[in-house]
């Protein structure tokens, strides 16, 4: 057998095993329902081993103990629970951005399905032209496409939907310690812990389809981060000082951004403002804002429903769909 049929082979097993710790299974049985000889079973178990999975192993018997740190789509897979995000996952272990995979399949799946994930990214992007730092087996390196019917001037809420979906999600790991910093980071104590990059594909004026790329420091220790951005980023294994099963965070994140994404179909962010708010790390901060030639101070006093930052400058009060932030220190 070939070892890519193998590797199909682990994988067949493994979902006809996982559901089941501890429980003894018959190698002629497994052999049966998979149409395989007991040697493929007995070679492809050892696969299994070999990908991190605990899997106790004789000539007759396989019994599957404890799962491995993997971001497979069999692994995502077992956790989830969406209807149409992720229900077409692929995952890779080594890709140079999980954008760019996701914008070459884009036009091919236009229900919605389609879930870019990868082990570690060699070209991980950022925004303004930045690389995101994505080392394999601590963090989640995922795309997701999706065709909103909207027009251009309204997409800027679906990157401030994601940072919701990301905040609702790492609640559950580091509860009262997650923010949204308007509108693409999610920071965990005060620290970047997720960057968001909405890249939009246009048909006239408009959105043909959009992919929505998270990176998300999960297991992270310090040492994992470059000195540059040990400072400024943080994981959340770093802040709630346990190790998380990745694979179960994705699942969850994508049913938050399922939901999060069906609210704003129906009237953009008008749904999930409140939470958007009592989010926000920038509300009430007087703060500079760069968009290209462009800088305004001023107090950021909301956000409204398209995901525009309202800040207020000289007495008025100017809608801001995107830019560089720096809050002024001390406010
Ligand atoms: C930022 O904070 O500047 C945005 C970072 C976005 C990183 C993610 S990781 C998955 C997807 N693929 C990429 O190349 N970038 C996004």
């Amino acid at each position: 057998m070939k070892q890519s049929e193998l590797v199909k082979l682990a994988d067949n097993i493994l979902v006809l095993i996982r559901k089941k710790p501890k429980q003894v299974f018959a190698i002629s049985t497994l052999a049966r329902k998979l149409k395989s000889e007991s040697l493929d079973i007995y070679k492809a178990a050892k696969v299994l081993k070999t990908w991190g999975y605990g899997i106790k192993l004789s000539k007759s018997e396989i019994t599957f103990n404890h799962t491995a740190d993997t971001l497979s789509a069999t692994e995502i897979d077992f956790y989830l629970k969406t209807k149409i995000i992720g229900q077409n996952l692929v995952s890779f272990h080594s890709v140079k951005s999980t954008n760019d995979i996701a914008s070459q399949v884009a036009g091919d799946y236009p229900d919605e399905s389609v879930v870019i994930t990868s082990e570690k990214q060699t070209l991980g992007r950022g925004r303004l032209g930045r690389s995101w730092h994505s080392p394999e087996k601590v963090g989640a390196y995922i795309s997701i496409i999706i065709t909103p019917k909207i027009s251009l001037e309204k997409a800027p809420g679906l990157s401030v939907m994601t940072a919701l979906a990301a905040a609702e999600t790492f609640e559950k790991y580091c509860p009262g310690k997650v923010k949204i910093k308007w509108p693409n980071d999610v920071s965990i104590a005060g620290r970047k812990a997720a960057g968001i990059l909405t890249e939009l594909y246009t048909k006239g004026s408009k959105t043909d389809y959009v992919i929505v790329g998270i990176g998300i420091n999960i297991n992270q220790t310090a040492k994992d981060f470059p000195l540059s951005l040990r400072k400024i980023a943080t994981s959340l294994r770093r802040v709630s000082g346990k190790k998380i099963n990745r694979a179960e965070l994705v699942a969850l994140f994508l049913k938050h951004f399922e939901k999060e994404y069906k609210s704003y179909q129906k009237n953009q962010l008008a749904g999930s403002l409140k939470r958007v708010r009592l989010y926000s790390s920038l509300l009430n901060k007087t703060l500079t804002l760069k968009s290209g030639s462009d800088k305004i101070t001023g107090r950021a006093v909301d956000i409204d429903k398209t995901g525009a930052l309202i800040i207020e400058t000289d007495g008025k009060k100017i809608a801001v769909s995107g830019g560089e932030v720096t809050v002024v220190k001390g406010t």
